[in-house]
């Protein structure tokens, strides 16, 4: 493996480099002396005095930030010429009109929007039913329903939507498997006893006449096993009631003349089965007679298609009017089609995605008090502590006399809770159904945070309230601070409060808000901050979103590390594999920061030098979408110049490239030296590998903040 061969060569870089933009140089790049060390950081923040970041070091940061794209000399020299500020601000215009860019704020969105994170599992738990078939095709829907929202939020932002309408759409990019996915959600209804207590199918198919029915007069699904060239029953046929093939569907798979029986034709049982068989036989899995001894297969003939899962459309999702059926989550066609997706229960801004959902499973015990206080988190920053809310207008109905007491400790944040929540159990039932008692529907809400003390009726009105409160911008600004910076802004800063009253004046433009934080000193460090002062280092690790961006943008390696598809081939698996092991960004219950790695420890640095192994192994000499090749001195000159360059991001110009360059080419000769005295075939290309392996692991692209 290649992971030993490399080990025996691996040097640290940071001797040779020092820091890409030089804390200690504040007229331009550095000057190639020793970094700065030594700083010495107590409670209060820092006791070095500020000094500016380069010019240099403030293109890098902001173009890395926003692209992952290594910055150029042209750009450094922008900004450095720069007297009023615009330069930087009109790069940044550039550069958030870039594919890159859009896939930084779709990453960005599902995190801050809580929608990532899931597995099949917890999309399981949500619906209440298993989720099997074809590994791939759920692999896409697990991603489907993580990057619905982001790109919901990104529709809004591109069409130049303010970003606050984010808790209030009723618009959401969809797939057609998503859709199914949100329909079978109503498959059964669950009342907040989390007990079952409806069924799509048989409510909407009652009286009308079906072939295949069972004892209690439900539908029921039936599965032949069709082989050779007979011809298969149809999507269309399946769902359409009058066609003698409802709700049956073939599969070449097992074979019909089967001796031990199991390839007989097979119809579910109950209802429930029934339901959970249609939505594994979109999947291609069958689930079989375990009665007659015969085995679920996996295998089998899936309704969707691969492309089903790319076919991403703006949907509106509505209730149903008068007697309407709402859509069926069986009618692969019918879904296929771009129309609006009529479902019972409401589903309004980021809180009413199945993604966000199945992270904050409700329980009757629960009685959504984690919707609404995450909802708090990502709407507004804030979760109930009993530390800023206000007290509501009117005090908590007696059912809560336990939270209610004003005397228990519990008081202090269930006094503000449990009437914001009403603005959820009116509409939903606790398993996330829509909500059919009526003592439960006629519930008012009550919201009082911050100030602001409002009352309203389900979810719709408590999304206005989000929308409309004055602590949205500041959250948002605070937020984009946390992407830029892995970690906070302080809220009592002047400038931050520019940049989030700039936010707001321009009705919450997303792309005003990116513009006016990544140019400003709260970033670029190009003067002093008071957020500065009350800072840990302003240093932090690359988290995996951001490293893996910059690789595959800077190596032209698309999604190197799988992060947006799902991995094909060994070497794309492999490497999948280890950048997982680098931290990234995610959010956790409860807390109002996200979670993110800001210092450099062990097990990051680790993770990311066998990342970055793995990734040799597709630029170095790879038959297909190698950047660099080994063959001969001439082209390992011209891979070492881009790995600095380029890789690195330290344009030709800087002084200390120079230097790197030859350290870098130091390395590779002493690596092909020692290599060929031990007699290794392919001694270039690991010498190469080996120098690549180096050049990846600058602080340039692990740290930001330098
Ligand atoms: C610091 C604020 C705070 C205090 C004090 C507090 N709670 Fe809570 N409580 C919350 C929040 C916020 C949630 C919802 C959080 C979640 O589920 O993620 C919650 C959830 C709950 C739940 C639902 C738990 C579940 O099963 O998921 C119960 C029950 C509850 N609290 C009872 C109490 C009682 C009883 C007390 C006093 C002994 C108390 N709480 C004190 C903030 C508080």
């Amino acid at each position: 493996m290649m992971k030993r061969r490399l080990g025996l060569v691996i040097l640290p870089l940071s001797w040779v480099m020092g820091c890409v933009g030089q804390l200690g140089a504040p007229d331009g790049q550095g000057t190639g002396s020793a970094p700065k060390t030594n700083v010495v950081w107590s409670d209060e923040g820092p006791t070095t005095p500020f000094e500016p970041l380069p010019v240099g070091g403030q293109v890098s940061k902001v173009k890395y930030l926003l692209t992952g794209v290594a910055p150029t000399q042209k750009e450094i020299d922008a900004v450095k010429a720069d007297k009023d500020g615009s330069a930087l601000r009109s790069l940044i215009d550039g550069w958030m009109a870039t594919p890159e860019f859009q896939a930084k704020m779709l990453l960005f969105f599902q995190n801050a929007f809580q929608q990532g994170q899931l597995s099949i599992l917890s999309l399981e738990a949500r619906l209440g039913f298993r989720l099997r078939g074809d590994a791939a095709l759920l692999d896409m829907l697990l991603r489907n329903a993580q990057e619905s929202f982001p790109r919901t939020v990104w529709n809004l932002v591109s069409q130049g939507r303010p970003l606050n309408e984010a808790m209030t759409t009723e618009q959401y990019m969809l797939t057609p498997p998503l859709k199914a996915l949100m329909a079978a959600s109503e498959a059964f209804h669950y009342n907040d006893n989390e007990t079952r207590d409806g069924y799509q199918l048989s409510d909407e198919l009652k009286g009308t006449p079906i072939a295949h029915k069972d004892a209690k007069g439900d539908p029921v699904a039936t599965f032949v096993f069709i082989t050779g060239t007979q011809p298969q029953i149809t999507t269309a046929e399946f769902a359409d009631p009058k066609s003698p093939n409802f709700l049956t569907w073939s599969s070449p798979s097992h074979d019909p003349n089967d001796p031990t029986g199991c390839g007989a034709a097979r119809t579910s049982t109950s209802i429930a089965s029934a339901t959970e068989s249609i939505f594994s036989a979109a999947y291609g899995y069958v689930i079989d007679d375990r009665s007659k001894g015969c085995k679920n297969f996996n295998g089998g003939r899936p309704m969707w298609t691969a492309s089903d899962f790319s076919d991403w459309k703006l949907t509106t999702v509505r209730k149903p009017t008068g007697s309407e059926a709402p859509t069926r989550f069986y009618a692969v066609d019918a879904l296929r089609k771009p129309t609006e997706l009529v479902l019972k229960t409401p589903h309004i801004g980021f809180s009413g995605t199945v993604a966000f959902q199945s992270n904050w499973l409700s329980n009757r015990n629960n009685v959504l008090r984690v919707t609404t206080n995450q909802s708090l988190i990502v709407a507004l920053g804030r979760s109930i502590d009993g530390e800023q809310s206000i007290f509501p207008i009117t005090t908590p109905s007696t059912d809560e006399a336990q939270h209610a007491d004003p005397q228990s400790a519990c008081y202090a944040c269930h006094k503000t809770l449990e009437p914001m929540r009403k603005f959820f159990a009116s509409d939903i039932s606790v398993l996330y159904r829509d909500q059919r008692s009526p003592a439960m529907t006629a519930l008012g809400g009550e919201f009082a945070i911050d100030g602001v003390d409002k009352s309203g009726k389900g979810i719709a009105d408590l999304s206005a309230i989000f929308a409309e409160h004055p602590r949205f911008a500041i959250a948002w600004t605070q937020k984009l601070c946390w992407f830029a910076n892995s970690g906070a802004c302080s809220e009592d800063d002047k400038e931050f409060q520019r940049v989030a009253e700039a936010f707001k004046a321009s009705n919450f433009d997303f792309k005003t808000l990116v513009r006016e934080l990544l140019s400003s000193p709260l970033v670029t460090l190009s003067s002093h901050t008071t957020t500065y002062d009350t800072r840990d280092p302003m240093v932090s690790i690359s988290p995996r979103g951001h490293f893996c961006d910059a690789l595959s943008s800077r190596l032209g390696l698309p999604d190197v590390c799988s992060i947006y598809s799902r991995p094909s081939g060994t070497l794309a698996v492999q490497t999948a594999k280890f950048a997982s092991a680098v931290p990234t960004i995610g959010f956790a219950r409860g807390a109002v920061d996200p979670v993110i790695p800001t210092e450099a420890s062990m097990i990051p640095a680790a993770a990311t030098e066998k990342l970055c192994i793995e990734v040799a192994e597709r630029a170095v000499d790879a038959t297909t979408g190698a950047r660099y090749m080994s063959a001969d001195d001439a082209r390992v000159n011209t891979a070492i110049a881009d790995m600095v360059h380029n890789l690195m991001g330290m344009p030709a110009e800087d002084p200390r490239s120079g230097e790197i360059v030859t350290a870098l080419r130091a390395h590779f000769d002493a690596s092909l030296k020692t290599l060929t005295a031990t007699k290794k075939t392919g001694a270039r290309s690991i010498a190469l590998k080996s120098t690549f392996t180096i050049a990846c692991q600058a602080p340039s692209l692990t740290a930001i903040g330098l």
